[in-house]
Parts: C-alpha cells; structure tokens; sequence
C-alpha cells in the first residue's frame, strides 16, 4: 500500500474519496441496487443505465457512509462502466480492494457493501426484464465453484 500522510489509507483511496467518479442518480436507469451496512448503519445505493445486448452503459452512485465506503463506491461504477452484465456479477470485493491499492482490514466490509450493491442492483435488473431474480444467486454460485471457493 502506498504510504502517504492520510495514515492506513493508500493513494488511490484518498484520490477516489477527495474525487468521487460517477456520483449522482441517473435518471430512468435500467437498475437499481440499495444496501446498508448493519454493522455500521452506512448505506449505498447504485444506479445503472444498461443496454439491451446486457452492456452497463452507466454507472452511478450515492453513499452516506465512511472515506472507505465512498471511495469504494467510485471505483465500483468506473469498473462496472463499459462491462457486461455477466461480468459485473464477477467483480468481487476483493478486485474493488486491489483496484484501490488495499484497504485497513477494519475497512474490508465497507468494499463488500459495494459488491452486494452490484448484486442487488442486477438482480433488479432481471426482476424488470422479467426474469427471476434467483438468476443472479444461480450465477453467482456458479462463478464461486469455477473460482473454487
Ligand atoms: S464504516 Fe461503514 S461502510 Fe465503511
């Protein structure tokens, strides 16, 4: 992790905190995905304007919560833009953390708030286009075997 004077935080965190990307609603977008952190009562909500050939064309967010939460968020919608669905369901938390040069241990969960958001809004997504929501659980177990965990 890179040392700087903002302690633990690398940065690229610092960089994504003091600048976020993508932040604001998106107007009609194609999803929606909302998630609140119980442990620290922060809150996420992503918004996605997506294709009919399943490309996420935009990505936007709004996140009451930490530095960690914040810059988590901004690096989420920069890598979910210009990808397809099915490989948004393969971001995990953990390329969020290394796209962000590493966060404090303390700070992991707040990268995973990011990751269910993703989930929550695609499964929205499939809900509007009328196909089960269970689809993205489906899709994601499958992903989790090929990785092995
Ligand atoms: S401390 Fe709540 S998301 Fe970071």
């Amino acid at each position: 992790m890179a040392t700087n004077n903002m302690g633990p935080y690398s940065d690229e965190v610092m960089d994504h905190f003091t600048n976020p990307r993508n932040m604001g609603e998106i107007e009609n977008p194609s999803a929606v995905g909302e998630v609140g952190n119980p442990a620290c009562g922060d809150m996420m909500k992503l918004f996605l304007k997506i294709s009919d050939a399943g490309l996420i064309e935009e990505a936007t967010f709004k996140t009451f919560g930490c530095g960690a939460a914040i810059a988590s968020s901004s690096m989420t919608t920069e890598l979910l833009r210009g990808t397809h669905l099915e490989d948004a369901l393969r971001l995990t938390n953990q390329n969020i953390v290394d796209k962000l040069g590493g966060l404090p241990p303390a700070k992991i969960h707040c990268s995973v708030m990011a990751e269910e958001a993703v989930e929550m809004a695609l499964k929205d997504y499939y809900k509007k286009i009328g196909k089960a929501e269970s689809l993205v659980d489906d899709l994601k177990a499958e992903i989790k075997k090929e990785r092995g965990e």
